[in-house]
């Protein structure tokens, strides 16, 4: 056994972080164990210190270098967050948003080059464009892209239940974006200015809107700010002003349209499709509604056969979903 000294020597060294002594005092105590004819505890110590000399494994983190933020308890109403793990690559889209969207990753890589030459990556998006087309899904492709936070705000808490304190709490929005860089999504957004006309309360209204626009241009902080609306038409200009890029969102082409359901059906059997026919079906159906009429397909397909797709699957799934968007469309 070794002495109350050596062992103090051990501690002391290790406390010291003097690695060399410490290696040093197990060997000399692996020496003497072995001439007491402990053999094994020798053999054993011996081990040990290999183990420790070898180099040790990295740490690795799941997560870029920004930490994953919780979000503070004044705004747990109004921002949620999330890591969304979507790509650009999980979705369809035409060439000219394809490459609009690319480019503003690729800028906002490179924001440290660009700074450097007294240049901004552009940060303030707005997304118009009919509902199912993946103006929401962009904010987490990108999210996921850059490998930032999504933080979703959630206008409704503003508008309905602070109506009063909109303007405050819109603050502490554009607040948050200093602290925290991420992706801000305003989703939605002409719930914000949509109802000026209608609505009896005009003013509060009025004054929601310059306030979220009065904070967007004062914003110099490094988030990245989507804002998407379904109803282009009802937005002020002056709002439009305030981006610095306006990317519009189309019902898919029959080639996308194809696009959207060979990528939705991925791992079944679709030999027997005929995709022109069926896109020819699917004219008119967004983004959304041709992935969950893919879904309905299959699903069909295995409870009737199995994992093989007809046409009569699709057509008849595509049928349901075009009742259902007309039925939600004028509910
Ligand atoms: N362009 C697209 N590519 C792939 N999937 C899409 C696309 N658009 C919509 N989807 C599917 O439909 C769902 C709803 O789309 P969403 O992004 O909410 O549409 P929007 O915000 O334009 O109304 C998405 O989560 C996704 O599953
Ligand atoms: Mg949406």
């Amino acid at each position: 056994m070794p002495s109350a000294q050596q062992i103090v020597a051990l501690i002391k060294s290790h406390v010291r972080g003097d690695e060399e002594r410490f290696y040093s005092l197990v060997l000399q105590l692996a020496a003497e164990e072995a001439k007491r004819g402990h053999a094994v505890v020798a053999e054993q110590l011996r081990e040990l210190l290999e183990q420790a000399k070898s180099p040790r494994p990295r740490v690795v983190y799941s997560h870029g270098p920004v930490p994953v933020p919780s979000v503070r308890s004044d705004l747990a109403t109004i921002l949620s967050v999330h890591y969304p793990k979507t790509l650009l690559s999980n979705m369809v889209l035409d060439d000219d948003l394809k490459t609009r969207l690319s480019r503003i990753v690729h800028e906002q890589r490179q924001r440290g080059r660009l700074k450097s030459h007294g240049l901004n990556a552009r940060r303030k998006l707005l997304l118009t464009g009919p509902p199912g087309t993946g103006k929401t899904m962009t904010a987490s492709a990108l999210a996921g892209e850059l490998d930032l936070p999504l933080f979703s705000v959630l206008l409704h808490g503003i508008l309905t239940k602070f109506m009063g304190e909109a303007a405050a709490k819109l603050r502490l929005i554009f607040d948050a974006m200093i602290e925290m860089r991420g992706v801000y999504l305003f989703d939605e957004i002409d719930a914000l200015g949509a109802k000026r006309d209608s609505d009896n309360d005009v003013g509060e209204a009025r004054r929601i809107l310059n306030s979220f626009l009065q904070f967007l241009e004062q914003d110099h902080s490094d988030a990245i700010i989507v804002a998407t609306t379904n109803h282009e038409s009802l937005l002020d200009r002056a709002l439009f002003r305030r981006f610095q890029a306006i990317l519009k969102y189309q019902l898919p082409s029959a080639a996308l349209t194809i696009e959207a359901l060979q990528m939705r059906l991925q791992s079944f059997d679709v030999s027997d499709v005929d995709w022109q026919t069926t896109a020819i079906e699917a004219r008119g159906l967004s983004h959304a509604d041709i992935m969950a009429a893919a879904e309905d397909a299959a699903r069909n397909a295995i409870l009737d056969r199995g994992p093989k797709i007809l046409d009569s699957d699709l057509h008849g799934a595509i049928a349901a979903r075009r009742n259902q968007s007309h039925v939600d469309s004028n509910g």
